[in-house]
């Protein structure tokens, strides 16, 4: 027997595709979190903008709660819909809508996949240059509703940075046509870039248009291993004064270990305890002395130990997935994870007194870091010991995150760097947002979503 209020839902859009079958719940219901145990009363896939506004003024109707869901590749929670919501796939709202050559700008439907965009650019001798691992499977309206970044926002800056103009549903059903790709638009508030990192909670991008750039000079892609953990940030400073960086990314020994036994190949012997993947200009053949002559400095100073500098370009893929490859190899792990962020001149300090906190906190638990160093954002994971009940795992994690939280208030930092808040970091939103910055979040939802029917529970302890 279907659900009275889906009845009332198919019988307003007859067309329209509804998976109401368990596996179909479970699959849609869940992110890459895999902490909550998923319970959608149903799956709607609209395949027009119109079935979209349809759902949203049904789900105000019946007050129903609406879950946003793109690729579910969220590391936060953001697309878990454990309540009973609706949640509503843009997965069939994938299509390249539009190239302009004269604006440079691609329009898509928000449910396309960043490899289809990356694919679409390059057809047209351009590049959209945000990027990372999960660029197969995660959707463009995922990566704008949670203003994601990757490997190389140190030369190209988050997703905020690539939009030129949005559509959204808002909370009550109404299309909102958010810049219209204007490069220049000084006619009061920005709503498209309070969409932006808004998570699904303000309201439901269905379409974005995408600003292009040029396609990226050569490059070349370099492994360095460092002695320690000072050594990180000199060799940072030392690299960016010398090349014209496009990524400067770090991982640890414990990360290279994992991505090691998922199939990824060692590429410099020995044991060390930090590792930097970073990749830069190579216009001419001068950049490659210049590289190697950084690298000499570095290793008289003791900042390195060893490099290897690709010859190829499946040298330089095979470095990267040293890098790449982290979060997939510990996910059968189901890490806590924290994401956090510091000015770049605040890394010294704040690595010095994370370390000694997560040390002391976690003293007989595995601790993997990585992350985009170049631009203060750290990976921290924390992978439960065999024996260790998840419940408790996840009580002592929580407590040190409020430690961690601390420490990062008093280094000026977020608690959420790239991946969002979601229902995993919403306890701390207020180490990183003011009491008023929280009570005007809350009014601008009121504002979009009076009903507040999209992704109640995310972002905010209590809606
Ligand atoms: P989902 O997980 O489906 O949803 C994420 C949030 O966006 C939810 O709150 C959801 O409700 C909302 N949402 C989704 N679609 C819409 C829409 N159309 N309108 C409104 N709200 C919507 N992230 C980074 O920033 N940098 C990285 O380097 C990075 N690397 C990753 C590597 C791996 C291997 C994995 C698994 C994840 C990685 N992520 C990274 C995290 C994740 O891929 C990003 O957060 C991504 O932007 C999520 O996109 P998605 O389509 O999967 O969104
Ligand atoms: C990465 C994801 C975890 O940087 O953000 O690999
Ligand atoms: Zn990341």
């Amino acid at each position: 027997m279907l659900d009275a209020r889906l009845a009332e839902l198919t019988r307003c859009l007859p067309d329209l595709r509804l998976l109401t079958a368990p596996g179909d719940l479970e699959h849609y219901g869940r992110d890459w979190t895999r902490r909550w145990t998923p319970a959608p009363l149903a799956i709607a896939l609209p395949a027009s903008i119109a079935e979209a506004q349809a759902i949203v003024r049904w789900a105000n109707e019946h007050r129903v709660a609406i879950v946003p869901s793109g690729g579910r590749t969220g590391l936060s929670g953001g697309a878990v819909a454990a309540n009973g919501e609706l949640v509503l796939s843009l997965e069939r709202m994938n299509r390249v809508l539009d190239f302009n050559a004269i604006d440079r700008t691609l329009s898509v439907q928000a449910g396309i996949s960043l490899q289809a965009v990356h694919d679409a650019a390059r057809g047209h001798g351009l590049l959209y240059p945000v990027d990372f691992a999960a660029r197969g499977s995660c959707s463009i309206g995922g990566n704008i509703a949670t203003n994601a970044g990757g490997i190389r926002v140190i030369r190209y800056g988050n997703t905020r940075e690539w939009i030129a103009g949005l559509k959204v549903v808002a909370g009550n059903g109404e299309l909102l046509e958010l810049n219209r790709a204007l490069i220049k638009n000084s006619s009061g508030y920005d709503f498209r870039q309070l969409m932006i990192g808004s998570e699904g909670t303000l309201g439901i991008v269905v379409e974005a248009t995408l600003k292009l750039t040029d396609p990226p000079p050569p490059s070349q892609v370099m492994l360095l291993a460092l002695p320690d953990m000072d050594a990180l940030m000199h060799v940072f400073a030392l690299f960016r004064a010398r090349l014209a960086l496009q990524a400067f990314e770090f991982f640890t020994d414990h990360a290279l270990k994992h991505v090691l036994a998922h199939g990824a190949q060692r590429a410099i012997d020995g044991d060390y305890p930090y590792y930097v993947v970073t990749e830069f200009d190579a216009t001419d053949e001068r950049v490659q002395e210049v590289a190697l002559a950084a690298f000499e400095h570095a290793l008289e100073q003791g900042w390195v130990s060893d490099g290897v500098i690709a010859q190829s370009e499946a040298q330089a893929t095979a470095l990267w997935r040293l890098r790449d490859g982290i979060t997939e190899s510990l996910a059968p792990r189901r890490p806590y994870k924290n994401d956090v962020s510091v000015r770049i001149s605040a890394v010294p300090s704040f690595l010095h007194e994370m370390r000694a906190l997560l040390m002391r906190e976690y003293p007989h638990i595995e601790v993997v870091w990585f992350g985009h160093i170049g631009d203060g954002n750290l990976h921290i994971n924390v992978l439960r010991p065999d024996g260790l009940a998840e419940e408790d795992f996840i009580t002592q994690c929580e407590h040190v995150t409020k430690l961690l939280a601390a420490t990062l208030q008093r280094h000026g930092g977020s608690i959420s760097a790239e991946h969002g808040i979601g229902l995993v970091k919403r306890a701390y939103l207020e180490s990183t947002r003011s009491a008023a910055e929280i009570a005007l979040m809350h009014g601008v939802r009121k504002v979009f979503d009076p009903n507040g029917i999209l992704n109640p529970g995310k972002l905010f302890v209590s809606d």
